[in-house]
């Protein structure tokens, strides 16, 4: 299995959005969802992907996505555009589910069980880490991860770096599936 949180600072905790940009940056929360989930013609059934919206009105909502139960899916943003707004109006959607925890809260559960990474430019390189068998992966979002998440996040887990060039969250995903399918971690 392999996870990935991402920390959404203004991600709108109800449906009232005209479009997944105005509804604070949702559409990276969307761009993030298909870099995690998505293959060509399938879905990743190894990956849960997290974001965590602290936008308004009542902040936090946990949304998580888990790849074995996702269906009716495509990748495009008027799918998920009326998924988010579904399941942000209290609705259901198969392997997309709501609830009111928080980052700190899901970071705690998170590291019982499984090795947390702190994805930050100025971490240790990728390249020289042994990721462990079930990782958690933390991203920040355009603006990068608030200094107290950071902090906080770092209490269980290590900073590493994709290098010192700036990516968007969901091309981090991106590279972080495709090292990890090379080493052929979490396939099942
Ligand atoms: C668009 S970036 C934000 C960049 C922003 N300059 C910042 O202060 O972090 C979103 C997230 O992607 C991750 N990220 C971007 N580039 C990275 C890199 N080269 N190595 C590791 N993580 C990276 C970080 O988690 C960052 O918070």
């Amino acid at each position: 299995m392999r996870e990935f949180i991402l920390y959404s600072r203004l991600g709108r905790t109800n449906s009232n959005f005209e479009n997944l940009h105005d509804g604070g940056r949702l559409d990276i929360v969307h761009e993030c969802i298909i870099s995690s989930l998505f293959l060509s013609h399938g879905i990743r059934k190894n990956v849960v992907f997290h974001a965590v919206l602290n936008g308004p009105p009542s902040p936090p909502l946990h949304l998580e996505i888990e790849g074995e139960y996702l269906r009716d899916v495509r990748t495009d943003i008027h799918t998920w555009h009326k998924i988010l707004k579904r399941v942000l109006s209290g609705r259901n959607h198969p392997g997309v589910s709501l609830c009111k925890t928080g980052f700190e809260a899901l970071l705690r559960a998170k590291a019982e069980k499984s090795e947390i990474y702190v994805l930050e430019e100025g971490g240790k390189d990728i390249a020289e880490t042994e990721i462990s068998a079930n990782p958690v992966f933390v991203l920040g979002d355009h603006v990068g991860l608030p200094r107290k998440a950071e902090i906080f996040a770092l209490r269980y887990g290590m900073k590493i770096s994709l290098g010192r060039i700036p990516y968007l969250a969901a091309s981090c995903i991106t590279i972080l599936n495709y090292v990890l399918d090379l080493q052929s971690k979490t396939t099942k």
